[in-house]
């Protein structure tokens, strides 16, 4: 045997070993070490049996002999499969000490980075493990936040334990600079969201988010937003009449699972042509699922150990994901397999053929690309995932704010209902062309949707670096937060910020208003395709 056959190994150049950028050389260079070592051992173990070879090697024949009899000596008796545990759990050992190490220059690596990034953003003081997590309990991150936000103007870094930190953006300038770009949404808290929705329009990217956007727009032209109106109309009398049965009873009644069911039934009767009977059903299992998941998926945002896929899985909590996310995707199933097994049916093909607008699930079925290939399943599944949660728990959210702002400010609530009874005259139901006249409701949904936007902020990751208006940057790779929320609370755009005011939407004062200073749907081209939807839901409602 030669000596490269008994060693075999080189040892990495100065160079490599330095390089740890990649951390590679530095594992390479323990392995090679433990390598290096082999062969002597094998040598002296063949010793035992062939005694002469790799003679080369060998300073000293009787101290090896000796250990080569202990070694036998102390072996386990699966030994006969050629395998030293020992050996092994040295390699394991060693193994482990390096992935730890590794782990820690890379964590280091990664904290002195986010704190150059945003050394020119002042914060909030942080706590060195925590971040700002441990000030941020459950219901508390938008009072705190807005408490903070008058201290540091524009945006100010929010650290979610050592590791991780958005840039999060309070004012409108800030805001446009970033909706301007094409930068995709942040692999943190959406990630988190992926096993529920799967990849659909919300968090794709790319060509394929491109694609999808192109595809699915069609389904929310005007023309079949007006078909709506009478199904929405319908579903919100189903809720009524359930209310005018609980009002009976003269106990308080929690108001957001009703109108939950209610957006559920409707997007379900608009996007799917799907009668659910949900708001009857005495118990709905996707709703219930739709609430655990958003607690769930919020909670796991906070505890940064359940940052990890394993972590998570493993504990009680990533279980209650994973039943809540079965059960939703039950729901979802049954919505396309039911549509699919209807479609076998001559008849009914030839019906959607004849529709002269296709829904939601039509299009998504009948989609094909250039190569005349229909989506995957797994890509219409994300697609109803998507549609079916966004497409009624944001609406449901700003329905029940502006029931309680309705409730607060009763003489809005009056002046809205007069509108509406003026322009309904002796009819009971609201049509199409009604919406546009709704001058002053509309005022209100807008002004309801300033104070409490249903989604409170968007984020995403910096695909290259960001210049902001005052000169401040951010490298590529950052994490910003938009936060809808407090930009709707900017004292240096909105005067009082906290009062009620329906007339800042009034034509005169929003033609004076920076543009990015109400976003309650976004801005730029990732804004949200429902809005035309959500809104005709509202008035209707
Ligand atoms: C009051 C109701 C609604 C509000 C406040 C709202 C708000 C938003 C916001 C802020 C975004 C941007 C999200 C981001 O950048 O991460 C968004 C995106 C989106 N929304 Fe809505 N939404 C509402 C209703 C709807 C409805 C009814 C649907 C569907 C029928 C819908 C479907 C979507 C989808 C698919 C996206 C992703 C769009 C894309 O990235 O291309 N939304 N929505």
């Amino acid at each position: 045997m030669s000596p490269r056959g008994c060693a075999g190994w080189t040892l990495p150049s100065n160079k490599d070993s330095h390089d740890l950028a990649t951390n590679q050389p530095l594992k390479s260079f323990l392995f090679a070490q433990y390598w290096l070592r082999l062969p002597d051992y094998n040598c002296s173990k063949r010793r035992v049996r062939q005694d002469n070879e790799c003679s080369l090697r060998e300073p000293n024949r009787s101290s090896r002999n000796m250990t080569s009899v202990l070694e036998r000596g102390l072996k386990p008796s699966w030994s006969w499969l050629g395998v030293d545990i020992y050996r092994v759990f040295h390699l394991a050992a060693v193994f482990g000490l390096t992935c730890v190490l590794l782990k820690v220059i890379q964590l280091y690596h990664r904290r002195q980075e986010l704190i150059k990034a945003f050394s020119s953003f002042p914060s909030h003081p942080t706590h060195w493990l925590y971040g700002h997590v441990h000030e941020l309990l459950q219901g508390e991150i938008l009072n705190k936040t807005e408490l903070w936000s008058q201290k540091y103007p524009y945006a100010f870094p929010l650290w979610f334990g050592s590791f991780s930190a958005f840039l999060n953006i309070t004012h409108p300038d800030y805001a446009k600079a970033v909706f301007a770009r094409g930068d995709p949404k942040d692999n943190v808290s959406y990630r988190h969201i992926v096993p529920w929705i799967g990849k659909g329009l919300l968090v794709l990217h790319g060509p394929k988010w491109y694609q999808h956007r192109k595809l699915l727009t069609p389904g929310f032209h005007y023309d079949i937003l007006k078909l709506y109106v009478p199904l929405i109309a319908d579903s919100t009398k189903v809720m009524l009449d359930k209310w005018e049965q609980l009002i009976t009873q003269e106990k308080s009644v929690e108001l957001f699972e009703h109108v939950s069911l209610m957006t559920l039934d409707s997007i379900m009767k608009c996007a799917f042509s799907y009668q659910s009977n949900c708001q009857t059903d005495r118990e709905n299992s996707y709703i219930r699922a739709v609430f655990d998941l958003s607690y769930l998926v919020d909670q796991r945002l906070r505890i940064f150990p359940y940052h990890n896929d394993l972590i998570y899985w493993l504990s009680p909590h990533g279980f209650q994901f994973r039943k809540a996310c079965q059960l939703a995707h039950r729901h979802t199933d049954k919505v396309i397999r039911e549509r699919k097994e209807s479609l076998k049916d001559e008849r009914e093909r030839e019906k959607v053929q004849k529709k002269r607008h296709l829904d939601f699930l039509d299009i998504l079925l009948h989609a094909k690309d250039e190569n005349g290939a229909g989506l995957s399943d797994e890509d219409l599944r994300a697609e109803v995932d998507t549609f079916m949660f966004e497409g009624h728990d944001t609406t449901a959210s700003g329905i029940s704010w502006l029931l309680y702002c309705m409730a607060l400010y009763p003489e809005h609530q009056q002046r809205c209902r007069e509108e509406i009874k003026e322009i309904l005259g002796d009819r009971t139901t609201i049509q199409w062309d009604d919406l546009g006249k709704m001058t002053y409701s509309t005022m209100c949904i807008k002004e309801s949707f300033r104070l409490y936007p249903p989604v409170p902020g968007v984020s995403r990751q910096l695909s290259k670096p960001i210049t902001f208006h005052d000169g401040r940057t951010l490298p590529e790779g950052s994490l910003v937060a938009v936060s809808i929320y407090l930009i709707h609370r900017n004292p240096s755009m909105w005067k009082d910020p906290l009062v009620f005011d329906p007339w800042r939407f009034s034509p005169e004062n929003v033609s004076d208003r920076h543009s990015h200073a109400f976003l309650p749907f976004a801005a730029g081209s990732r804004n949200c395709i429902g809005q035309q939807f959500a809104m005709t839901e509202l008035k209707v409602a």
